[in-house]
């Protein structure tokens, strides 16, 4: 019998990831990510945990927010092999139930959809397929209002909301980096069937690795004759990122941006990473944002897109960028629709700074714009005492040198 992704068998089980994560390690199965495969014993094995805990009182659905698709196949499974297989079953069905109720009583606080950032070489087809994934996946919104060309959306599929930056122009990704506040919980690297890996390839790996953001790889173009994926992997491997199927632990998506190839199975593997993250944030807690870009409409005035990391905007909020605050005038979603709040990961266009804010930078809120005011005398009078150190230390140093 052929061996079975861990992903595929969760899914068949309706298992959360992280919970047939926990089943496996119970068991003392060794893999890499959810991608990996297992034997078929220990497929066997697993329905048979999952089985039992079912029949022990309904355990996985009483609890799991995985809808149940129980299983004519679980069901159906095979009864099972010898004794020795029971007991490490009764085990790791342990393990699984702790896991859960400890979740359980973790999950306060609400999921939020991962933030994907695309990179890669010149031309290699990011904003194409971010061009794939948007016509396919945003719902058709009438556009209008102060919406302009947002470098971030957002997209629905069939796991949920996904956001994703398109890096290049604004490359918000390394300002965002250099100062410190990282938007992209995972990063799309976008390496062109028939051009393979080329210096801003290495680029955006090197950025992603430093901000330990961990890495997709979707080879694209695979539509075109002469696309070598096997090139593409072999590169990779010689920049020690080595790829599933030759034994490490790389995800590689081979797609096309032109006939839709293997988008589904890239936007799965995101899904599958955000999961495993467990990424959460609290819409009823205090207000943080990052700056993803910032620019003057002739019409509009001043226009800067903000990510929303925590907590939630609203209309009429009075928000502070280092030293410069704005009131929201009006707010736009990824598709250009007018909105009057926004929750965590959510990119939004707003009108009401009077300065352009600078890409990476953080964004608070304050009560009013009185405490906005206040926030950025504090900071404007650390900046000078700072500045005056400075000056007494280059005086200092110039003493101490003599005449
Ligand atoms: P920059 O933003 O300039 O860095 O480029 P990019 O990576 O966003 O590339 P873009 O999406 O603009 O695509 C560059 C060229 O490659 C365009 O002519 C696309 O039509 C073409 N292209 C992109 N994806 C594919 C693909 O999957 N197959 C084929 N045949 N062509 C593609
Ligand atoms: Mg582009």
């Amino acid at each position: 019998m052929s061996k079975v992704r861990i992903y595929t068998l969760a899914k068949e089980l309706g298992l959360e990831n992280p919970k047939m994560l926990e089943i496996l390690d119970g068991l003392g199965v060794s893999y890499k990510s959810v991608s990996s495969t297992i034997e078929e014993d220990t497929v066997e094995l697993i329905r048979q945990i999952v089985d039992e805990e079912n029949a022990a009182g309904g355990g996985t659905s009483a609890q799991s927010s995985a809808p149940i698709t129980q299983s004519d196949e679980a069901a159906a499974a095979p009864s099972a092999p010898a004794s020795q297989g029971t007991q490490s079953a009764a085990a790791g069905g342990q393990t699984a139930t702790q896991t859960r109720q400890e979740t359980a009583a973790a999950s306060e606080v609400p999921h939020r959809a991962p933030v994907v950032t695309i990179m890669g070489h010149v031309d290699h087809g990011k904003t194409s397929l971010l061009d794939y994934i948007r016509k396919t996946r945003v719902a058709a919104k009438e556009a209008g209002g102060i919406t302009q060309h947002v470098g971030a959306f957002e997209a629905q599929t069939s796991k949920g909301k996904i956001v994703f930056i398109d890096t290049p122009g604004h490359e918000a990704f390394t300002t965002i980096r250099a100062r410190g506040a990282n938007v992209a919980d995972i990063a799309i690297i976008v390496i062109a069937a028939d051009d393979s890996l080329m210096p801003q390839t290495r680029e955006a790996i090197a950025h992603a690795q430093a901000a330990k953001v961990p890495m997709i790889i979707a080879i694209n173009k695979m539509d075109l004759p002469q696309a070598n994926p096997d090139k593409v992997k072999t590169d990779l491997t010689q920049l020690n990122l080595v790829p599933e199927e030759y034994g490490g632990d790389l995800i590689v998506v081979p797609v096309s941006a032109k006939t839709g190839e293997g988008v589904e199975d890239l936007l799965e593997y995101i899904s599958l990473n955000a999961e495993l993250e467990d990424l959460r944030a609290d819409p009823k807690g205090k207000f943080a944002g990052v700056i993803i870009e910032g620019k003057v409409d002739k019409q509009a005035g001043v226009l800067a897109t903000v990510m929303v990391q925590e907590g939630t905007l609203h209309v009429g909020d009075f928000l502070v960028v280092g030293e410069n605050y704005g009131k929201i005038k009006a707010m736009t979603d990824s598709a250009g629709a007018r909105i009057k709040e926004a929750g965590p990961s959510t990119p939004v266009q707003i009108l009401g700074f009077s300065e352009v804010p600078t890409s990476g930078e953080k964004v608070s809120s304050a009560k009013n714009e009185h405490a906005a005011r206040e926030v950025i005398a504090g900071r404007a009078s650390d900046r000078r005492d700072a500045e005056n150190a400075q000056v007494q230390r280059k005086l200092t140093l110039e003493e101490m040198m003599g005449p």
